[in-house]
């Protein structure tokens, strides 16, 4: 499997996030938040490192990491494209919105795109319900989307890039 954080990262990541919270109450959340923010995800040396230095199973770190969605164990793409599938929103075609961009991009939930600039995040009611269908592309909230809009605003994400 390719590394993704190397010897020295590792050592960095060591002194300034674990040294940092290590004799705090419960520094795991703490230390998974962090590389998070840090690598985009928490990648398995990481948790490896983590359990070497809190003496914590590498599989109860791997079972805190699977079961809160703010966690990752891929890096992120770019841009996190977030359909809310909320009652509101499941009424209104949220699945169909799934599909279609799922297809569009040829990937599934929780993957990344091959040129790294989309994710799929699973995403629950994001509190506006009257613009169901509704869709998060990171901040930004698009409203009362169908199939084709989504697929026109992600086409212009696309074409910031080049
Ligand atoms: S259900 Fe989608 S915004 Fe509330």
């Amino acid at each position: 499997m390719k590394e993704y954080v190397n010897i020295k990262l590792r050592k960095e990541f060591k002194s300034s996030i674990i040294d940092k919270y290590r004799d705090n109450k419960s520094p795991l959340m703490q230390i998974l938040q962090e590389s998070q923010k840090q690598f985009g995800c928490v990648p398995v040396e990481i948790q490896q490192l983590i359990s070497e230095e809190l003496n914590i199973s590498t599989a109860k770190i791997h079972g805190v990491v699977s079961f809160y969605s703010m966690f990752s164990l891929k890096p992120a793409g770019k841009h996190i494209i977030g359909i809310c599938t909320g009652t509101a929103c499941h009424v209104k075609g949220a699945q169909r919105l799934v599909d279609r961009v799922e297809k569009e991009l040829g990937i599934k939930y929780g993957e990344t795109t091959k040129d790294g600039l989309f994710t799929l995040a699973p995403t629950r009611c994001v509190g506006d319900c009257s613009k169901a269908a509704v869709v998060m592309v990171d901040d930004t909230m698009y409203g009362n989307e169908t199939g084709e809009s989504i697929i026109k605003i992600l086409k212009s994400y696309q074409n910031k890039k080049s």
